[in-house]
């Protein structure tokens, strides 16, 4: 499974294109089925139909945990570092994980959950949080994660679009000075959530926190009434493994659903291969469980692979801008893998802050979420890797569940901002925007992929017409993945950016849509336009426009009641960092709002906003301009 060379990688890239059933039939025979699949693949993106192994029958979590145990019982599955520094870091080996996994999946069961039913998971950054992924996958229930910064209107939103049975959750969360609550959020969001019968709750903080009685259970009390085996539950390859709600162009979040062979054998092809991760090394992704990442890369593909990794509860700047580097010299990681947003936080914060550690252990960095700027990827280079350690930015997607593009480190040459070629079985494709095919290098368009890899987005939750419509139906028979890319004179790919209505703020994807119509919800707004601009360190900042007509406000006081409409709508990833007041937005003749100027405008532009002479009203810009923040 392992690719160890340049030539490697273009073999197996070529047969996987000649071949590509042959091709991942090889892959997946790496990993215990129940029973082998019949064909390979079926699949057309009209409908779109995805199938990958089918009529294979498997356990995710047999493959992540069980068949390591005869021979890893004893080795580290994960190290667990707390919020607060200096506490004695937790290690939890793959029989301590297999039994805590094993008995909360005993409680799900004993709460009557079984195969298919949804499970809700809002949890800290705990060894727990990775336990409940699994213990669903253990049962066949499907999960759907919301990360803990999201309110508990979102909360209801995503419970109540799949109708989960359960909630898994703790009394509060530490992040780094904070205690943040996270059952009085979810006790907020289940006053109008008729699906949910049963919410456990896990002890982090202690802090006080009400208990509805038939439907809230202490964690340790219910754990403690387990056994420590449970027999998993045997999946179809295409019986859905989770759902988890990403941000589009419009409307609300969708439930991107994954299903079980396909992504199995993608996630630890991609993680063995593209860290080149070695047995024994430790391995730290710095996300959060609630996003794709955490799902792949922190759970997922490094179980898979039989890798000890490091789980970490806090965040970068506590209880100062060296907390990374301190985990890193503390517990000798080998590969560390985060986003530009941190790594352009902890530049801006001096090299005070990685001087005092030592960083020796590291071999490989990655790069995850949005693009990385050259400055920050020569930083990271330099002071982090001490130009021994190759990058790895890997470009991927909630919906392609694993890391389409992206160097193999150490044997894929690198280059500042690009995230290369594609992995074996990916074949990306440029075109423009009438969908004709651009072909050559030195060129720029619109990345799609016109072939399925084995952890394609299967559908998205209870609507798979917004599926096709999302992803299928822009560009005849490819999957449209919503960025603009470069391809360059040697054939690397490096990706610009997102070319539709999605901002990418801290790596962290936020439809521009949903922020406009939570800042709507505020009485006196009568209407808004969310564009990105550049921030230093958030990569895209959010910039709203407003129109408020009549108002006994001031200013401040209206962007204070703004920005708590969008905490309580979305939650505080979604605020916008600069609210103008406006009177009126650029608008066509056909009262279609021009972002493009709004765009222009909010990066800074003030003259050259290009052809106005089709608004409405042109002064509306002079006016935008000039108040400009
Ligand atoms: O615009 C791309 C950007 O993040 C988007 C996907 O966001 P999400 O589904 O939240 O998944 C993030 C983690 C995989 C993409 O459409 N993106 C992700 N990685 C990169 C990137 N942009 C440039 N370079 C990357 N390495």
């Amino acid at each position: 499974m392992q690719i160890r060379s340049f030539e490697e990688y273009k073999n197996a890239y070529e047969l996987s294109i000649k071949e590509p059933e042959n091709f991942w039939a090889k892959i997946a025979e790496n990993f215990v089925w129940r029973k082998k699949w019949d064909k390979v693949l079926d699949w057309n993106f009209t409908e779109p139909k995805i199938n990958w192994f089918i009529n294979g029958k498997l356990n995710i979590t047999e493959n992540c945990i069980d068949r390591h145990l005869p021979a890893k019982a004893n080795d580290i599955a994960f190290y667990f570092e707390e919020n607060e520094i200096g506490r004695p870091v937790k290690k939890i080996t793959y029989q301590e994980l297999h039994d805590e996994v094993c008995k909360l999946a005993n409680v799900l069961r004993s709460f009557g959950v079984t195969k298919g039913d949804r499970v809700c998971i809002y949890l800290p950054m705990i060894p727990e949080a990775v336990y409940s992924l699994l213990a669903c996958a253990r049962i066949g229930a499907v999960h759907s994660v919301v990360f803990g910064g999201f309110s508990a209107q979102s909360i209801r939103d995503r419970i109540n679009d799949s109708s989960c049975k359960v909630v898994l959750t703790s009394d509060g969360a530490y992040r780094g000075n904070k205690q943040i609550p996270m059952k009085a959020t979810v006790d907020e969001a289940l006053k109008d959530c008729p699906s949910v019968e049963k919410v456990l709750v896990f002890k982090r903080t202690g802090e006080k926190v009400n208990m509805q009685s038939n439907r809230d259970l202490e964690w340790d009390i219910e754990i403690n009434k387990q056994r420590s085996e449970c027999e998993p539950e045997i999946m179809d390859s295409e019986d859905p493994l989770f759902i988890l709600y990403t941000s589009g162009s419009t409307g609300k979040p969708k439930g991107v659903v994954h299903s079980c062979g396909g992504y199995m054998v993608y996630c630890c092809y991609s993680f063995i291969n593209v860290f080149q991760y070695e047995p024994e090394q430790i391995y730290w992704c710095t996300a959060d469980v609630g996003w794709i990442t955490g799902h792949s890369y922190i759970t997922y593909g490094p179980l898979l692979a039989g890798a000890s990794s490091v789980i970490f509860e806090g965040i970068p700047s506590y209880p100062d801008a060296g907390r990374f580097w301190n985990i890193v010299d503390k517990l000798k990681v080998n590969i560390f893998y985060t986003a530009p947003t941190a790594i352009r936080s902890l530049e801006a914060a001096g090299l005070d802050f990685v001087k005092p550690y030592n960083l020796s252990s590291l071999k490989v960095l990655g790069s995850v979420g949005e693009p990385i700027n050259e400055e920050a990827w020569q930083w990271y280079h330099k002071n982090i890797g001490k130009e021994k350690c190759p990058i790895v930015d890997t470009w991927w997607q909630t919906e392609t569940g694993g890391i389409l593009i992206s160097p193999l480190a150490n044997i894929t040459k690198t280059k500042p901002s690009f995230a290369t070629l594609p992995l074996p079985g990916v074949q990306p494709v440029l075109v423009d925007d009438k969908g004709k095919l651009i072909e050559g290098n030195g060129v720029e368009g619109n990345l799609c992929i016109k072939f399925p890899w084995p952890s394609i987005i299967r559908t998205t939750y209870g609507d798979h017409e917004r599926c096709r419509q999302t992803y299928f139906a822009t560009y005849h028979n490819l999957y449209f993945t919503g960025d603009g890319c470069k391809r360059d004179e040697e054939g690397y790919y490096r990706i610009t950016g997102r070319v539709d209505d999605v901002i990418n703020v801290s790596g962290h994807r936020i439809g521009t849509a949903e922020v406009e119509s939570a800042i709507n919800e505020h009485a006196d707004v009568v209407e808004s336009a969310v564009v990105g601009y550049p921030h230093d360190i958030k990569g895209q900042g959010i910039y709203a426009y407003c129109i408020v007509p009549k108002t006994t406000k001031s200013q401040d006081e209206l962007r204070k009641e703004i920005l708590n409409c969008v905490n309580k709508i979305i939650g505080p990833i979604a605020r916008p960092d600069k609210i103008q007041i406006v009177s009126g937005l650029p608008k066509t003749r056909s009262g279609k709002i021009m972002r493009r100027i709004l765009r222009k405008v909010a990066e800074g532009e003030t003259k050259n906003l290009g052809d106005v002479s089709t608004l409405l009203d042109p002064l509306v810009v002079e006016e935008i301009v000039k108040g400009r923040l």
